[in-house]
């Protein structure tokens, strides 16, 4: 067969690392394993029944067999301005700062192309999720790392950032409730890079995938809570996690206009706005009841004190996150993160992630998943401790 040769564009794009963990992980499953995987970022719980229904009932109306219009129904517009509104205090214009996105990570992607120029810089978190590299790689821009250390309360140095760096910067990506480090950051440090980011002419663009999850009380604060946001930067918001809604592709950007304008342009020339039954359902999540997504967090710190606890008296000595769904452990000492990932797997078959995955500051430790329910994670536990590794 004739093999046409793939673009630059596609053979430079960074390696899909969890490609090859999930690949193993599909392998032991089929060969008959009992595998506890606590290594993906996929909600296992399901969607609220309303929106299910709404859903259904939706994908009855003709209306909705139709081409919806290019920037999505006016409705869902103003139920995502509503809902910052509500849960945040912040007031959008649904028609000019909201930009309805196939899922967070699509908005996440498209950004760099919007408003990066080859060879301009993307400040990116190490540790940091994948897919911002995607997206700074399709725009032929350049990463610079902000290492996200434990010393640090895994919050980027921005004294650390070059002059230079910071002067050829056009967009710096931050994502609280962080993946994979699990930390949140509070209002004073959004004051911080909101002042960076005037200084040097930077579009913040504020992943807040796990917006809904905090725990010990602290409700995860937004960016465009803080003063000055809106003419910094966007916020990206998806419905995946708060509503458990990863497989349905809906989210938001919220913010700047001149960005979510570059955003809409960008969109009308890659599809047609999303289904519109799956409008309607985003309508009633975002506007009906929260009491699901807060009873959501709820059942993440209960697994997550439970896998604290569990982990420690296995031996392992492990620190709480404090949002998100995803806990970050230190390897223990002699192991590489992938050693360590290795020895869970073939030993165990426990599948957790390894930090470098994540970006070179990720090495020394994993990324494990509060994915699985109490007794599967003390059932985890209970096989760590017989490694006696510890
Ligand atoms: C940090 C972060 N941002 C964005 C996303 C993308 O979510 P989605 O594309 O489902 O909205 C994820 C998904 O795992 C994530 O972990």
């Amino acid at each position: 067969m004739k093999k046409f040769e793939q673009s630059d564009r596609l053979n430079d794009l960074p390696e899909q690392f969890f490609a090859k963990l999930s690949s193993k992980v599909m392998e032991k499953v089929a060969a008959g394993h009992d595998i506890i995987n606590l290594g993906q970022g996929n909600p296992d719980l399901p969607t609220p029944e309303h929106i299910v229904s709404r859903l259904q009932q939706a994908a009855e109306n003709p209306v909705n067999h139709k081409y919806s219009p290019f920037r999505g129904m006016q409705y869902v517009r103003e139920a995502a301005a509503a809902f910052y509104k509500r849960e945040y205090g912040v007031e959008l214009d649904p028609d000019s700062e909201v930009a309805l996105l196939f899922g967070g990570k699509a908005g996440l992607v498209e950004l760099p192309q919007c408003l990066c120029n080859p060879g301009d810089v993307v400040l990116v978190p190490d540790p940091g999720y994948p897919d911002y590299w995607s997206g700074v790689s399709l725009a032929e821009a350049e990463m610079v790392m902000m290492p996200l250390l434990e010393e640090n309360q895994f919050l980027p140095d921005l004294t650390n950032i070059s002059e230079e760096d910071a002067k050829r910067a056009k967009l710096m990506f931050l994502n609280y409730p962080n993946n994979p480090t699990g930390a949140i950051a509070d209002q004073a440090f959004f004051d911080e890079v909101i002042a960076f980011a005037e200084k040097y002419d930077i579009c913040v663009v504020h992943d807040f995938a796990y917006g809904s999850i905090g725990f010990d009380g602290q409700r995860p604060v937004s960016y465009l809570q803080a003063e000055r946001s809106k003419e910094n930067g966007v916020e990206i918001y998806t419905l995946s996690k708060t509503f458990n809604m990863a497989g349905w592709r809906v989210g938001f950007a919220v913010g700047n206009p001149s960005v979510i304008k570059a955003l809409n342009l960008l969109q009308d020339h890659l599809h047609v706005s999303l289904f519109g039954a799956v409008q309607e359902a985003a309508e009633s999540a975002l506007t009906e009841s929260y009491e699901s997504a807060l009873a959501l967090s709820d059942i993440y710190e209960r697994r997550r004190n439970t896998m604290v606890e569990a982990f420690n008296e296995a031996g392992w000595k492990v620190s709480a996150p404090k949002g998100s769904f995803f806990a970050w452990f230190k390897v223990p000492d002699g192991y590489t993160s992938e050693s360590f990932s290795d020895i869970l797997l073939e030993k165990a078959g426990v599948v957790v992630a390894p930090g470098i995955g994540f970006g070179e500051s990720g090495e020394g430790y994993v990324r494990v998943g509060l994915l699985a329910d109490e007794d599967r994670i003390k059932e985890a536990a209970s096989r760590l401790s017989n490694l006696h590794i510890f």
